[in-house]
């Protein structure tokens, strides 16, 4: 019985989760912060810029291994996972456990609160809104909405 809803409530989570598509609890001037200290050493947040890992600009919303000029690992190549939040979300936490054979070189962000804060602020690195973070965030949900 008391598994049974604890299940329940699981699911209610779950799904609650999932209707905010542009995880709204996250904080993106923190996950500024945290992308430059956990992220940038690999990725730009700049369109076109590819260094160790893909540039992560508008990275919301688009298909794993997109970045044309980018050499992508066949494993990232076959995931065929598109970057919603949630996709982030599980990603982030453990890279290579979710997809196992990726070359990202990256524990994962242990603390949910932090991948929120990170997929906060990769949501606002979009072409209308890149310049500012802050008006971003009226816009993001719309474009993410697009790929549940
Ligand atoms: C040590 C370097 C490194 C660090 C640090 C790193 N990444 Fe990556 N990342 C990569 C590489 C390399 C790939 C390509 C993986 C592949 O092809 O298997 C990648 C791929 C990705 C992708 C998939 C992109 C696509 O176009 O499909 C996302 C999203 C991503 N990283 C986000 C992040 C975030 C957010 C952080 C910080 C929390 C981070 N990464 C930290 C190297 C890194």
């Amino acid at each position: 019985m008391r598994q049974t809803r604890h299940l329940r409530a699981s699911v209610f989570v779950l799904i609650a989760v999932s209707a905010h598509p542009a995880h709204a609890g996250g904080d993106a001037a923190r996950g500024a912060d945290l992308f430059r200290q956990n992220c940038s050493a690999c990725h730009s947040q700049e369109p076109g810029q590819n260094q160790v890992g893909p540039s992560l600009f508008s990275v919301v919303g688009r298909t794993a291994a997109s970045v044309g000029d980018f050499s992508y690992s066949p494993a990232m190549k076959r995931s065929g996972i598109v970057w919603t939040p949630d996709q982030l979300m599980a990603y982030l936490k453990a890279p290579r456990k979710y997809v196992p054979g990726v070359k990202m070189m990256f524990p994962g962000l242990s603390d949910e609160k932090d991948r929120e804060n990170v997929v906060a602020f990769l949501a606002t690195l979009t072409q209308a809104s890149s310049a500012n973070p802050k008006t971003a965030d009226s816009q993001t949900p719309k474009a993410s909405r697009t790929f549940n």
